[in-house]
């Protein structure tokens, strides 16, 4: 039995999505249920030690026993919480299809952009009632947590398994984020290649805005799970084809995130990840003072 407060600040936040519930390599020492102000996140959290005494917690994005669908997910609420612990930076796993030949089920892929297909039934930003403000959102992604995650694509070599990334592919990697639970058409499929898409899922948004508007740091891992439809010569993706890579796709991301969150601990702890967007926020403001 874990306890349920913990009083330490906790830097690093780990969003896992479908096939990712918990993360092996770390020892849990507490298990918080936090309640915000919009309400309560997707799981409880499961804060976890490193050997050096650096801080991590984890949250399963649709429940730990996946509960939650993709535009039913409290990202407001997840994103709430990990601030009110001290998160400064989140590393979001998340599946995709695959838009592109070379990003074959399995491989992992770090994007730079997104295209929003969502349909405007997720709630995406903290400001109403008055309070207008526009974070900056060009560059979604924190530059400089892909090119820490881009310095272990060697970890995942062994099994075959490809990291693409704009530093190490030299290209924009974007992620399409659909409204779902439906899978698309092949004939969307292939609308979204030809606007340069690279993966497809359902979670990015409103996470990754969110993410902003608190100022966290923020790369979400894509984990390559089928080809979508856009393949004519190919049956179009079941969640049958999703369920089978995501066995290997969870241990790959254990094996990654091991490296990525010891490289993390100094990162954060030298002040070089965590404070680019400290007090970004007071200049999106566009309300009046009264
Ligand atoms: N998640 C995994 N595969 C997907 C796909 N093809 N489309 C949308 N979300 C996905």
């Amino acid at each position: 039995k874990l306890p349920h407060t913990f009083n330490e600040p906790v830097e690093l936040g780990i969003i896992g999505g479908t096939g990712l519930y918990h993360l092996e390599s770390l020892t849990p020492v507490a298990r918080l249920t936090i309640s915000t102000p919009w309400g309560a996140p997707s799981s409880s959290i499961t804060i976890s030690k490193t050997e050096t005494g650096f801080n991590v917690a984890f949250l399963a994005r649709h429940g730990v026993h996946h509960d939650t669908l993709p535009s039913e997910v409290p990202s407001i609420a997840n994103i709430a919480a990990l601030k009110s612990i001290g998160v400064k930076a989140i590393i979001a796993f998340s599946a995709v299809g695959s838009l592109q030949q070379d990003i074959k089920p399995r491989d992992f892929v770090i994007p730079n952009q997104i295209i929003d297909r969502t349909k405007g039934i997720r709630r995406s930003t903290f400001f109403e009632k008055g309070f207008v403000a526009h974070a900056g959102f060009g560059d979604p992604f924190d530059p400089k947590l892909s090119k820490i995650i881009s310095k272990f694509g060697g970890v995942l070599e062994g099994e075959n398994v490809k990291l693409h990334s704009k530093e190490l592919d030299g290209k924009d990697l974007t992620v399409i984020c659909m409204e779902g639970p439906t899978f698309s058409t092949r004939a969307e499929s292939k609308l979204y290649q030809s606007w340069g898409g690279s993966v497809i899922n359902m979670s990015v948004l409103p996470e990754a805005k969110l993410a902003r508007e608190a100022e966290i740091s923020y790369q979400m891992i894509c984990m390559s799970t089928d080809y979508d439809a856009w393949r004519e010569d190919e049956e179009p993706v079941t969640v049958e084809t999703v369920v089978s890579n995501l066995k290997a796709n969870s241990s790959n991301a254990n094996k990654i995130a091991i490296e990525i969150i010891k490289s993390l601990e100094i990162a954060i702890k030298n002040g070089e990840i965590g404070n680019d967007l400290k007090g970004s926020i007071k200049y999106s403001v566009s309300t009046a003072p009264k």
